[in-house]
């Protein structure tokens, strides 16, 4: 069943999360060169490392679905019953929920959004001080993406400290399960529950009051739904937004010629923000599985084999990205980078990341001319997210 050349295994780091911490880019483009579609021996799955394989499965979610598992961990795992998981979802269901949960995400709700998400912004920053080392992950990085995702939801500041629990053990829940962590989403499902319940007989402005009251074709999502929905915000825009930032001005603190061009620049900041999601590519991969016999790039796929989407790799694919592939270039134009996926499953919240990327940049910009590395970057070791844990920067 191998593609790989005899004798050599490609695939094995690629199920430990250690070998993610330090830096997979070297096996990824050893991958797209030598073994673009290579067998995993120890978990039983085709790694898929080029961008136009990584966007023929995605197209076809009848050929390849999500409700089989969508993480490596779900292979060595029962999947859980989960009403509403809109990312295990497939066709015709998914279709139902992703146009009950569409309203919110609107692109004329999002825009409305930008007074309050630039003032968290500017709040943020008024606590990084020039010339002092700061790490952004704990400034910026981690309260940003929650204090938006907080307000969408109308939970009040109050609620905020919960907020943060809540979603550190959801996102420990999606790869370690424990009592501790099942207890929290409970305890964070009553919450929504109320806020749900209130918010039905007393819309605000905010997401739930959307979720809680909108109907396609006379249906409405129910309660259990609901929470779920809740839940995965909190999971899905969180820690990939997270590391869109930290690892984004990681990325412009090491390359000072590309931030310099946006000092000169600010119409390059649009561009900037989608090369930064294609140079850190917060999700590193997703998974489907076949449901008939097929074949991709030519090579017979059974059905049940579970294919690893790696956008990581895709997004540095030289037949894609040409020979700057492997360099930073905020003013790549076009740029088809895949961080948000591609098809059915495309991220419902591209649009508010994109936002939040573009005015954290802008303020940045408006308050600092350079920025530099002050230590030691510590990054994650997942097999999912591509996540940085400390980030020292000095802004002057
Ligand atoms: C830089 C930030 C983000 C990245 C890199 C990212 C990445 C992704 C990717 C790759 C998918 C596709 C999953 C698949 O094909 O199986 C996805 C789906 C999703 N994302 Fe995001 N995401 C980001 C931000 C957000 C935010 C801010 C939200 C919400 C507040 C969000 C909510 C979701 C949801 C609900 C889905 C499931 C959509 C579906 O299955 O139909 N994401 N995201």
């Amino acid at each position: 069943m191998t593609e790989n050349r005899p004798g050599i295994d490609l695939t094995v780091p690629l199920t430990d999360p250690a070998f993610y911490a330090d830096d997979p880019y070297p096996l990824f483009a050893r991958l797209r060169a030598e073994a673009p579609i290579a067998w995993n021996e120890e978990l039983g799955f085709w790694a898929l490392s080029k961008h136009a394989d990584v966007l023929e499965v995605s197209k076809d979610p009848y050929r390849f679905c999500s409700g089989r598992g969508i993480l490596l961990m779900d292979l060595r795992r029962e999947l859980p019953d989960v009403p509403g998981a809109l990312l295990y979802v497939d066709p015709p269901e998914h279709g139902r929920y992703r146009r009950l949960v569409q309203p919110a995400f609107a692109p004329s709700k999002i825009r409305a959004l930008e007074p309050v998400i630039r003032q968290r912004a500017r709040v943020l920053l008024d606590h990084v001080s020039p010339n002092e080392p700061v790490d952004v992950v704990e400034a910026l990085a981690v309260p940003f993406p929650l204090l938006v995702i907080a307000d969408m939801l109308g939970v009040p500041e109050r609620d905020w400290p919960d907020m943060r629990r809540w979603t550190d053990a959801l996102i420990e829940l999606a790869t370690e399960p424990s009592e501790e962590n099942n207890a929290i989403a409970a305890e964070m499902a009553t919450y929504f529950l109320e806020r749900i319940a209130e918010r039905a007989v007393d819309p605000g402005d905010d997401l739930v009051s959307t979720l809680a009251t909108v109907t396609v074709d006379g249906e409405k999502l129910d309660e259990a739904e609901l929470m779920m929905f809740c839940g995965q915000l909190l999971v899905a825009g969180n820690e990939t937004t997270r590391n869109l930032i930290s690892a984004g001005l990681v990325a412009l603190a090491e390359h000072p010629d590309q931030w310099e061009r946006l000092v000169a620049d600010a119409e390059l900041i649009s561009r900037a923000v989608e090369e930064l999601l294609r140079w850190t590519t917060p999700v590193i991969s997703f998974m489907r599985t076949a449901t008939v016999d097929t074949e991709i790039g030519g090579l017979p796929i059974a059905e049940g084999d579970h294919l690893l989407l790696l956008y990581a790799s895709a997004n540095r694919d030289e037949e894609v990205f040409g020979p700057t592939a492997d360099q930073l270039d905020v003013g790549r134009e076009p740029n088809a980078q895949l961080a948000f996926g591609f098809g059915e499953h495309y991220c419902i919240g591209a649009a508010l990341a994109r936002l939040e990327g573009r005015i954290m940049l802008e303020e940045l910009l408006q308050r600092f001319r350079r920025v530099e590395p002050a230590g030691p970057v510590t990054r994650l070791a997942s097999t999912v997210i591509a996540g940085i844990t400390s980030a020292p920067l000095v802004f002057s």
